[in-house]
């Protein structure tokens, strides 16, 4: 066994594949649905959205699908990523389990999102298309998306969701160093925004509202495409790479994790890490317990409701099956602002509903004590969302404590806090607050969902 803390990769052991879970699934993902017809919509129907490349991943059956030359090239800048073991934490935890986590905070935007902007730039760029808008939550997506344009000269366009503009002003900086654009949502500069701000001029807006003003913003001019850093199969399969490398790294370790955490807002990061190692699972490898980590005040995967829904809050997406709190519901403003979508991956939903993963759901202060816990350990400051799946894979470790029994623990810590540190300004002088939801909004939010006879 490696005695490593790093375990790394060369740049010429890059995969050459992504990994397409729907290849192994044993029964097929319910297909997306025409909003009005509520027929299934086929490939042309969602050509104004996205360029025909991505469409064909969306709906691929094929297992592995080649990473173009050009974009491995990119990937080359901060992959592959390494691999640690948290030997540190774990003495801290005086744990019998060994922890590892993928650190893919060493991407230019300090996450994971670059892994599927850069495919996803690189595809439209290839289709002849000029501009790309977009939301973003975190601020994450939207700095990946501006970088992968200024790579491949496409103008970049992002509504980023107010409460999260208002708590990162620095990420709007890093947005516009790349040569992007980007406004607070919900903005006056859309139908549907101009709508939601009548209602409410004060609205802190949510990634549902923001991904109904880049749709709509799309939709209306033929040189834009609209591009999504989460929740789709396309986005999933380009993450994926972070699972295939880490099969690789945790064999270089001599190890092999009896249990997987991340943390799910879209779903696109747990499913990169988790899917390659479930893939195996599938075709007959061994079975380890998998675990999504989501905010209590947004829970799609513990409290939601299994059904076709909007995407967005304007209702202009196609209906998905998926676990949702309801196109209207409107998370507390919480720093994990990467995290606060009403719905979940329809992959992530499906395997749920299969039994191949658990779900928990934690509040804000108890993930910032574990991420700190980390950062003390480990020396880096996680993300709000990545805490999350920190304050998992310490769960699983006291668990092993409690129970005696040394297993391995692999978890995605799936980005830097570098441009959040007013959470942990706010964590420090007391006035981080947990926020929960209300009942009665969840209930008048699933109230609305579609009626879908499927
Ligand atoms: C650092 C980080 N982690 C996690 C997420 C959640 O997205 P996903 O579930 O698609 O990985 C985001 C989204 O913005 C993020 O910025």
């Amino acid at each position: 066994m490696s005695e490593e803390i790093k375990i790394n990769l060369s740049e010429k052991d890059m995969p050459k594949f992504w990994y397409n879970i729907a290849a192994d699934l044993p029964t097929p993902l319910p297909p997306p649905l025409h909003p009005g017809t509520h027929n299934p919509i086929g490939p042309d129907d969602l050509a104004p959205l996205f360029p025909m490349d991505l469409i064909m991943q969306e709906v691929s059956q094929e297992r592995d699908i080649e990473i173009p030359e050009p974009v491995r090239e990119i990937y080359k800048q901060w992959r592959p990523s390494p691999l640690f073991r948290a030997k540190r934490l774990e003495k801290f935890l005086d744990t019998p389990a060994k922890i590892y986590y993928k650190y893919e905070g060493v991407s230019p935007a300090g996450s994971h999102k670059p892994n599927t902007a850069i495919p996803q730039a690189f595809y439209n760029k290839q289709a002849g298309v000029k501009r790309i808008v977009t939301e973003t939550g975190a601020g994450q997506w939207g700095s990946s998306l501006s970088f992968a344009g200024s790579v491949f000269g496409l103008d970049i366009s992002v509504f980023m969701v107010k409460v999260s503009f208002d708590q990162k002003p620095y990420r709007k900086a890093l947005m516009e160093s790349y040569g992007a654009s980007c406004v607070a949502s919900p903005s006056n500069l859309t139908e549907v925004g101009k709508m939601i701000l009548k209602d409410n001029p004060e609205n802190s807006g949510s990634l549902g509202i923001a991904i109904s003003e880049a749709v709509e913003v799309a939709a209306k001019n033929s040189d834009t495409k609209y591009a999504l850093g989460s929740v789709l199969n396309h986005v999933l399969l380009h993450q994926t790479i972070v699972g295939i490398e880490s099969l690789k790294q945790m064999e270089i370790a001599g190890d092999d994790p009896d249990i997987l955490v991340g943390c799910t807002g879209g779903g696109s990061n747990f499913a990169g890490l988790v899917f390659p190692f479930l893939g195996k699972q599938l075709q007959g490898g061994k079975k380890r317990k998998i675990v999504a980590i989501e905010p209590a005040s947004c829970p799609s995967l513990t409290k939601g409701k299994y059904a076709y829904d909007f995407g967005d809050t304007g209702k202009l997406t196609p209906l998905v099956r998926m676990h949702t709190l309801g196109s209207s519901f409107m998370p507390p403003a919480v720093h994990a602002g990467g995290l606060r979508y009403h719905g979940m991956a329809p992959l992530i939903s499906h395997i749920k509903e299969l039994g191949l993963i658990d779900a928990k759901a934690y509040n804000q202060i108890e993930v910032f004590k574990a991420g700190i816990e980390f950062a003390k350990c480990e020396g880096i400051l996680p993300a709000p969302e990545a805490n999350h799946a920190v304050k998992g894979a310490i769960d699983e470790a006291l668990l092993c404590k409690k129970e005696g029994v040394e297993k391995t623990i692999l978890f995605n810590l799936c980005g830097h806090g570098h441009f959040d540190m007013q959470a942990y300004i706010n964590y420090f002088s007391g006035n981080l607050k947990e926020m929960s939801y209300s009942e009665d909004e969840l209930a008048m939010a699933l109230s609305g969902l579609p009626s879908v006879s499927q």
